[in-house]
């Protein structure tokens, strides 16, 4: 057996074939040496080993690869509009962090994502605005999470777009991501990742405050021209909310597939101190479009009792961070608005999950209190 049969150099030859194609085609200047060396190594190879190995059968493809979302924004949109709106089973929840910073929080919310045990029940996006610096770079679970983002500042509609990209990505990515949860850099975790976990996939409903005839609710209507609005977006029709919510998938979909009344909010404003489309253009469109299907509260606690500074709500300090302040907080009981309500939301005591906004030098006193106070419930 150690001359090559005719069979096994027919074989060594039909490999070789397409090689030799391959060649032909895309250089015609080379010469045949490969496909010689090519064969003399086949009949090597055919000389050493048992004769009676012959042609295997080619290895199974590889699954078949998921294109890349689009990247722009309108197709992407467009094609996350199109995915089925009832997510497969485990449910996963979706965390988005809308970010120009690094997260001054990634320790306390890695401890969070690490205790639980069901590891494979939720996924986390980033959009960092790319006209910013991140250092240290996102690590740990947030390695390699941030999707293709643009500049978002306050004051104009690209806050908003960025959520709606996140949600689109979020969409696209994982048909098992069932609740949608927008969070900034200063929000912080106020339960363990199992309780958040229930108390978001329980519910079939979005929570997003929808609030109507709050003050200065017309100014806001009104910020990018008396009538700019109409006819698509009535006043009537205007709401305010929390600029945080959790959104199901059916309502994250509605969200991607709007053109109805979308291209009202992206206009830019002429009065900038009542332009916040983040916090008008969510709340008016579940408003208008399915009010039953959400609670119309937000989960992440903030505190604008002592007025705004900047248009920024309270901020805790490090000093203020203890067992105490995440009582507290977990005692409270969010605001309901008027929609959707039908008589029932008016008992409903939904818990806070989140709260905001912590300054960056609470992390360590957020970490002497993880595993024993805010972990624990
Ligand atoms: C073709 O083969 C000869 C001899 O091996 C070599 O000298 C020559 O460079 C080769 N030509 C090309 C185009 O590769
Ligand atoms: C979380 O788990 C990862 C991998 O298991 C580990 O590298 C990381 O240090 C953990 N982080 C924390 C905050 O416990
Ligand atoms: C929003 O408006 C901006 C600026 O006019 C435009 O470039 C962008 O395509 C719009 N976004 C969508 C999704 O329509
Ligand atoms: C939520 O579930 C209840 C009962 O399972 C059902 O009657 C209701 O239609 C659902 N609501 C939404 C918004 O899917
Ligand atoms: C709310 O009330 C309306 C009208 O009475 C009814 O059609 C709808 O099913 C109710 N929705 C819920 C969630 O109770």
């Amino acid at each position: 057996m150690l001359s090559p049969t005719p069979l096994s150099l027919f074989c060594a030859l039909l490999l070789c074939l397409p090689l030799a194609v391959v060649f032909t085609i895309t250089s015609p200047t080379t010469n045949i040496t490969t496909t010689v060396d090519c064969l003399k190594n086949q009949v090597t190879k055919f000389l050493r080993k048992k004769p009676q190995a012959p042609l295997q059968s080619p290895p199974p493809p590889p699954p078949p690869q998921q294109p890349p979302p689009p990247a722009d924004d309108e197709s992407l949109l467009q094609v996350a509009a199109r995915v089925n709106p009832t997510p497969t089973h485990p449910m996963k929840v979706a965390f988005m962090f809308l970010t120009t910073t690094p997260l001054p929080f990634a320790p306390l919310w890695e401890l969070y994502f690490n205790q639980t045990n069901k590891q494979n029940l939720f996924n986390i996006y980033i959009h960092a605005d790319p006209t910013h610096k991140y250092r240290p770079p996102f690590a740990g679970v947030f390695a390699d999470r941030v999707i293709p983002s643009k500049p978002a500042q306050r004051q104009t509609p690209t806050l908003t777009s960025a959520a709606r990209r996140l949600l689109a990505h979020a969409l696209l990515d994982d048909p098992s991501n069932a609740m949608f949860v927008l969070l900034s850099p200063s929000c912080i975790p106020l339960h363990s990742f199992d309780f958040t976990y229930k108390t978001l996939t329980r519910s079939n409903k979005s929570f997003i405050e929808i609030l109507e005839n709050e003050a200065g609710a017309h100014d806001r209507w009104a910020a990018r021209g008396e009538h700019a609005m109409l006819p698509e977006v009535r006043f009537e029709e205007f709401r305010i909310g929390s600029q945080f919510w959790a959104l199901t998938r059916k309502h994250a979909r509605l969200v991607v597939g709007d053109w109805s009344i979308w291209p009202k909010f992206n206009q830019s404003c002429l009065q900038l101190d009542t332009c916040y489309p983040e916090e008008n253009y969510f709340p008016t469109l579940i408003h208008v479009r399915d009010p039953l299907g959400s609670v119309s509260a937000t989960l992440t606690h903030v505190d604008w009792s002592r007025g705004s500074s900047g248009g920024h709500p309270r901020t805790y300090r490090a000093s203020e961070v203890g067992p105490q302040l995440v009582r507290s907080l977990r005692s409270k009981r969010p605001r309901y608005g008027y929609d959707g309500i039908n008589g029932s939301d008016s008992i409903r005591r939904d818990p806070f999950l989140f709260a905001r906004k912590f300054s960056p030098s609470c992390i360590q006193a957020l970490m002497g209190i993880a595993k024993d106070v805010i972990f624990k419930d």
